[in-house]
């Protein structure tokens, strides 16, 4: 038989794949750990923070890139989260599309940067628009959800299993390509689907789904809600009551989304999650109000047994209520799954980086940070574009010398951070002997007022008992003696204005000394000095301001 020209193309790709993974040195795989309650991601086997932006969702292609990457640069990313469309990587059924994904891992390495990929495969915020175009023009074997009244839903169901099959083989043959060629581990992590579950009705109303709906829940489910029903196998109606429908869409998405993510991650074991559209954590809405079926915060125990294959369920955080803001990171961050961040945005919300921070999150990725757009977020003159990145951009300049530093100390519980909240111009971080305290709108000696918009955040990390790592923006930090827990109970603390800060411990007056506060920058895990703070530079305390300042601070009493 004669060879087509396709195949010939196919086996001359397959052979450069493996010529370049023999020359290149295989690197560990990156993975999750977890020890003593906290989570790492390690990438070449040493715990790693991404910094992370996420682009626009139709900047994947080769003639968008030049308007990614300048962008990322200004940010100072390690991480660049990209998404990878079905229907531009399967355009005919079984034929898969590798271009795309090979000239992402050639720019991300010439430009120094990891990729997390996002399968838009099945869903993309609720609907089935990144199915190619042969799966959308043949509803009736890949079918979309149907509702109440029996009309077709913008999304689709989550029992088609025509559907699943042919997202597991696309997903699964993404997954083989990215072993072959990323011996680099270029790539870190994937994303399994994009915000999957449903807007515009609670679940699937097709005969299948209605029988199961009516059909005892899977104990499992039970068990790891905590139901406790009347009878020993209640119906979804019987266990869930009102939240029954989203139940039971979170279970159906769950099981198609975890099953996709089993066969990629059978192929090749790279870190996968899920992320989530999700409810008001303050006042979550009626069932309805917002997207049924993702990882909401009410469904995450579902989603973890039902889709065990994917190691993260993460929060797409876009609310301008920091209350609720902290809320969903205290939501997400769980026993059972490492917080991540991977995407997020709205107004003044680059300072919750350090709230994310600290509580252990993996990664942080706001959205939309390329220059494709000409709107008056991202785009706009450069100016504008500049002015729109530059919040998140400070930290990522700040964070970027140390980060692998910041990741350890992190993973070993030595580091703490906070980030300003309107109306609390002061805060207390306690590590053992000492306690970090925190202010917001305090220049020289006058005393915390808070600053006119809330951007205050740092962070401080315990290097040795009297020694901290020390950075931020927007505030003042000093330290003060705590004594021990038991003397802590009886302590006097001097606040204010130009006293240094003291406690009465047993008796007795302690003041903190600075012994040492040494301004440098960390340059391949080491500390570079640069000049020693003292004088007006510390007698208000540490002062940090818009510049990217790293301190250490070697402390004592008298
Ligand atoms: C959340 C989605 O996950 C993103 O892909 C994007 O659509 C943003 N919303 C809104 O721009």
């Amino acid at each position: 038989m004669k060879m087509t020209s396709v195949v010939l193309a196919a086996l001359v790709a397959a052979s450069v794949v493996v010529t370049l993974h023999a020359q290149v040195k295989e690197r560990p795989l990156p993975r999750l750990v977890k020890k003593d309650g906290r989570y790492a991601l390690l990438v070449d086997d040493a715990p790693y923070l991404m910094l992370g932006a996420q682009v626009h969702n139709s900047s994947d292609w080769p003639a968008m890139l030049p308007k990614v990457w300048p962008a990322m640069e200004y940010l100072n990313v390690n991480t660049v989260e990209i998404p990878v469309y079905w229907e531009q990587f399967e355009p005919r059924h079984g034929q898969y599309d590798y271009a795309m994904i090979d000239t992402l891992l050639t720019e991300a390495r010439q430009h120094r940067v990891r990729l997390v990929l996002l399968w838009f495969g099945t869903w993309k915020n609720g609907s089935q628009h990144y199915m190619p175009e042969w799966m959308k023009l043949a509803p009736d074997r890949y079918p979309h959800m149907v509702d109440k009244n029996g009309g077709a839903v913008d999304s689709p169901s989550p029992y088609a299993s025509a559907s699943l099959e042919a997202d597991k083989s696309a997903f699964s043959a993404f997954m083989r390509h990215l072993k072959a060629a990323d011996p680099q581990r270029t790539v870190i992590m994937v994303q399994v689907e994009n915000e999957a579950g449903t807007w515009g009705s609670l679940r699937d109303y097709s005969p299948a789904a209605q029988k199961l709906f009516e059909a005892p829940v899977p104990p499992e489910v039970l068990d790891a809600m905590e139901v406790k029903a009347a009878s020993p196998s209640p119906n979804w109606q019987e266990a869930f009551g009102p939240e029954a429908e989203v139940c039971f869409h979170a279970w159906s998405v769950a099981r198609y989304v975890g099953q996709v993510a089993a066969a990629g991650k059978a192929v090749y074991p790279l870190p996968l999650y899920a992320n989530a559209a999700l409810r008001d954590p303050l006042k979550p809405g009626a069932p309805g109000s917002y997207e049924s079926g993702g990882p909401t915060d009410n469904v995450l125990a579902i989603w973890k047994v039902a889709a065990p294959a994917l190691d993260i369920l993460a929060p797409d955080i876009y609310m301008n209520d920091p209350a609720a803001y902290l809320k969903v990171l205290e939501l997400y961050h769980r026993d059972d799954n490492p917080l991540f961040v991977p995407e997020t945005g709205g107004t003044g919300n680059a300072r919750f980086f350090f709230s994310a921070l600290g509580l252990q999150a993996i990664g942080f990725s706001p959205f939309g940070m390329d220059y494709t757009h000409e709107r008056g977020d991202a785009a706009g003159g450069s100016k504008q574009r500049e002015e729109f990145l530059t919040p998140w951009a400070m930290n990522y300049h700040l964070i970027g010398p140390m980060q692998r530093e910041i990741a350890r100390l992190n993973f070993e519980g030595k580091l703490q951070a906070a980030a300003e909240e309107k109306g609390k111009v002061t805060e207390t971080l306690p590590f053992g002997p000492w306690e970090a305290v925190v202010s917001y709108g305090a220049l020289w000696n006058n005393s915390p007022q808070g600053n006119p918009e809330p951007t205050g955040r740092v962070l401080v990390a315990q290097l040795k008992d009297n020694q901290f790592l020390v950075a931020g923006f927007f505030c003042r930090v000093d330290f003060r003696p705590a004594g021990t827990e038991q003397q802590r109970k009886s302590q006097h603390i001097v606040e204010g204005t130009g006293q240094t800060p003291s406690a009465l411990i047993n008796g007795k007056w302690q003041h903190r000394q600075f012994l040492r506060v040494e301004e440098g920058t960390y340059e391949n895990g080491v500390f570079k000095f640069l000049r020693i703070w003292n004088g007006d530079e510390t007698d208000w305390g540490l002062n940090f301001g818009a510049e990217p300042v790293v301190l250490r601070v070697s402390l004592a009493t008298y």
